[in-house]
This record gives C-alpha cells, structure tokens and sequence, in this order.
C-alpha cells in the first residue's frame, strides 16, 4: 500500500498542463500518487549524476519536489509533464518540460529523466518531439533549447534524436556539487520546426 501524503500544496493548484498523446506514451500533470515512482529515478546513483538536482533520499524529499517546484510551475502554467505509457497511464516512468527562460525572449529549456528499467527504446525522443510540437503550436516560443553536462553522452544521443542541433559546448558553464561542469547546447529554432514539419 502507497503511503501517500495528502493537504500538500500540489492539491491546491488546480491547473495542470493539458495531456499529450504520442504513439506509444501520455504526457500528462505529476500528482502526489506519483511520488513513489518520482523517488524510483529520482534516488537512482546512475540517473542523478547527469541531473541538476540533489537526489532524493527519502519519499520527504519527493513531497517538497512536488509541492514546491511542481506546484509553482503549475501555477505559473508550464508544460512540465510527467511521462507514463498509454498502457499504463498511472504509472509514471519519468518526466519531460518545456519551461520559459527567459519568457522575456520567447526561449524555452527543454528537460527530460526517465527510470532506467525504460532506457533504450526511445520514449524520451518520442515524448520530447510531441511535446516540442506542441509547445511551437500553443506557444509564442521562438527557440527550445536543451543544456546537457558535456559528458552526458546518452542525453547528447537522445538530443540528435529529438531533432535538435548541436549548437556547442559552453566550458565550465556551471558549478554543481562542488565540481565545475561543461554544458553542450542542443536547440531547434520555430522556423526550422517549420522546415521539418514540411518535408514529405
Ligand atoms: C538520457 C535519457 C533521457 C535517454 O532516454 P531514452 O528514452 O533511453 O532514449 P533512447 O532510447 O533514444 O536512447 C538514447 C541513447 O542512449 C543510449 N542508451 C539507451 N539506453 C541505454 C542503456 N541501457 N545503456 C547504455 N546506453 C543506452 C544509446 O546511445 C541511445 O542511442 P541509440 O538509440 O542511437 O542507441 C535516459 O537515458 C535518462 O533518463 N538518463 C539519465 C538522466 C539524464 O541524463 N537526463 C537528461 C539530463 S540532460
């Protein structure tokens, strides 16, 4: 039996990004149900390194992670999706989002995680290219980019997938656990997504 916290503030956001159906997956809002499956990945020693994030270390931590960044990204209504199989749409298998920075200058960073008994058949590819569509076609975004740590070489080989180009490699971009990290930019531009949808 799932415990399950209840009266936090995710319940009382009543928005939720509205859900998105690809091939194989459903893009749909994180609720407080998922917290056990968010701690599966999100304490996970091969997922976190690559995440710019702590690890979780107890189902607490997910809780704040719901109730606060997920809460306050609802609240400001961004496509911060979890992802599920259409099998099985209750069952959270990682997350994907497109978030605003900066709005100011119509870009978006695109992110993505997923629990590994699910790597390797493409689902963050798919999940992200139907979520890109989305956002260019509900939105005024003008570039969507995604900042890996350079040696990330599963998510630079997902990136290429989704249909973003490599745009270079920023050099000790960011400091994260002690440690300063390199960041490749991958990003696809609205009127490259155009050119693309185009072609036969
Ligand atoms: C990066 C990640 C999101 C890719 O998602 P995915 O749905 O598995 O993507 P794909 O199935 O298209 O695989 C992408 C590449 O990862 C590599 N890969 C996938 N599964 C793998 C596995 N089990 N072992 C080793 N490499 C693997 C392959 O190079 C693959 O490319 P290929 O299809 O050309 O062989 C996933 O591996 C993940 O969540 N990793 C940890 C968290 C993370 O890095 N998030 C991104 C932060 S920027």
């Amino acid at each position: 039996m799932q415990e399950l916290k209840t009266g936090g503030r995710l319940v009382d956001v009543v928005w939720r990004p509205p859900p998105i159906e690809s091939e194989r997956l459903l893009l749909r809002g994180r609720e407080p149900e998922d917290a056990e499956a968010i701690f599966r990945y999100a304490s996970d020693p091969d997922v976190t390194p690559y995440m710019a994030w702590e690890p979780s270390r107890s189902l607490a931590d997910v809780w704040d992670f719901l109730d606060g960044v997920t809460a306050h990204n609802y609240e400001q209504e961004e496509l911060d999706y979890a992802l599920a199989l259409r099998s099985a749409p209750e069952v959270l298998i990682g997350g994907v989002g497109v978030y605003w920075h900066p709005k100011q200058h119509r870009v978006m960073e695109l992110g993505y995680v997923l629990s590994k008994d699910h790597w390797g058949q493409g689902y963050v590819p798919e999940a992200a290219r139907a979520l890109i569509q989305y956002a260019f076609r509900t939105t005024p975004v003008a570039r969507i980019y995604a900042p890996i740590f350079a040696e990330n070489s599963k998510s630079r080989r997902a990136a290429e997938k989704i249909g973003l180009r490599f745009e270079g490699v920023l050099r000790s971009a960011v400091e994260f656990r002690g440690q300063r990290r390199d960041e490749a930019i991958y990003a696809i531009l609205r009127d490259e997504n155009e050119r693309s949808s185009e072609r036969p």
